[in-house]
């Protein structure tokens, strides 16, 4: 196989052609290294002062609208092992339910590198069928934007205006499926938790991004482009048309 895969790899070379498929099923980013075993534990029962994760981003991990917890399955371990640092050391703080920071610093270097890396494994298939109930939201109350101008934000970005907005997929990805080890997958995620965060890197309250690179793009981003993104991304799917295939693997 590895060498089928090398000769069609110089074949494709020699060509001067690329094949994705090839380089990029085998998934070869950075993974979380923790243990697995020791990381699910922590997610379903906690630890010492620590709740179970699993209380609030719910059982399955893929958060929840009511509390404005954010799904963290599936999500790349080293941008969750980033987040948790940043709760435990107060580089990041938990203006939600003010809760992350205490259970951050509840739990060990190790504790934190083996929870991410277990919240990596859990398999997801991202048919676009995940993220938030966008109608029972609208029905709650809850200001609901539009998907398909979303999707242009997303896609193309906007700059036809004074402070242009830069597509989404520049950073992370197609649709939002993410490009580790650096740019979260924001596909899939929770819509309130989309929406609550792009309004704190717009006034400053999160600021862990690097190089600030967040905080400006949500400060070119109205209040109705917010909605649109995120009710866009919340039911955005990982696969390219006709693709069974995502480069990480899922
Ligand atoms: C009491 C509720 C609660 C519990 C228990 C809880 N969380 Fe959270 N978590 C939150 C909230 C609320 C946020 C969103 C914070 C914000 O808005 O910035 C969050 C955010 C996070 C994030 C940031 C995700 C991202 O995409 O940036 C990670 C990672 C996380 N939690 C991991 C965990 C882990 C691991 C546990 C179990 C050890 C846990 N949480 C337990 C409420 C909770
Ligand atoms: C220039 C690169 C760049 C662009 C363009 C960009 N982002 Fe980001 N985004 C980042 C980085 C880097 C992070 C991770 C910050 C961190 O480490 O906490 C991030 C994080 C986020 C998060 C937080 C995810 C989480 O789980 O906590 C959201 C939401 C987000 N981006 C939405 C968007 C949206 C919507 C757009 C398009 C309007 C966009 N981003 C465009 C770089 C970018």
């Amino acid at each position: 196989m590895r060498r089928l895969a090398t000769a069609v790899s110089a074949a494709a070379f020699v060509l001067g052609i690329v094949i994705p498929s090839i380089a990029m099923s085998s998934a070869q980013y950075p993974r979380g290294n923790g243990n697995v075993q020791n990381g699910e534990q922590i997610f379903k029962n906690g630890k010492g002062d620590v709740p179970a994760c699993t209380s609030c981003h719910g059982q399955d991990g893929m958060g929840d609208d009511n509390m404005g917890t954010p799904r963290i399955a599936g999500q790349f371990a080293i941008f969750l092992r980033k987040q948790l640092e940043d709760f435990a050391t107060d580089k990041r703080m938990d203006t939600t339910m003010f809760v992350m920071n205490a259970n951050a610093k509840g739990l060990s270097a190790q504790d934190r590198n083996d929870v991410s890396t277990y919240l990596e494994s859990i398999k997801i298939k991202d048919d676009g069928t995940k993220g938030s109930d966008l109608k029972a939201l609208a029905e709650n109350g809850t200001v609901v934007g539009q998907s398909h101008k979303g999707k242009s934000i997303v896609e193309f970005g906007q700059g036809n205006r004074a402070k242009p907005l830069a597509a989404c997929r520049s950073c992370h990805g197609y649709n939002g499926r993410g490009a580790p080890p650096v740019y979260p997958r924001i596909g899939g995620q929770k819509y309130v938790y989309l929406v609550n965060q792009l309004k704190k890197w717009r006034d400053g309250s999160r600021n862990n991004d690097p190089m600030g690179q967040m905080q400006a793009i949500a400060r070119a981003m109205t209040d109705e482009d917010i909605n649109n993104a995120a009710a866009y991304l919340t039911g955005a799917s990982d696969y390219t048309l006709g693709n069974m295939f995502t480069p990480y693997d899922h």
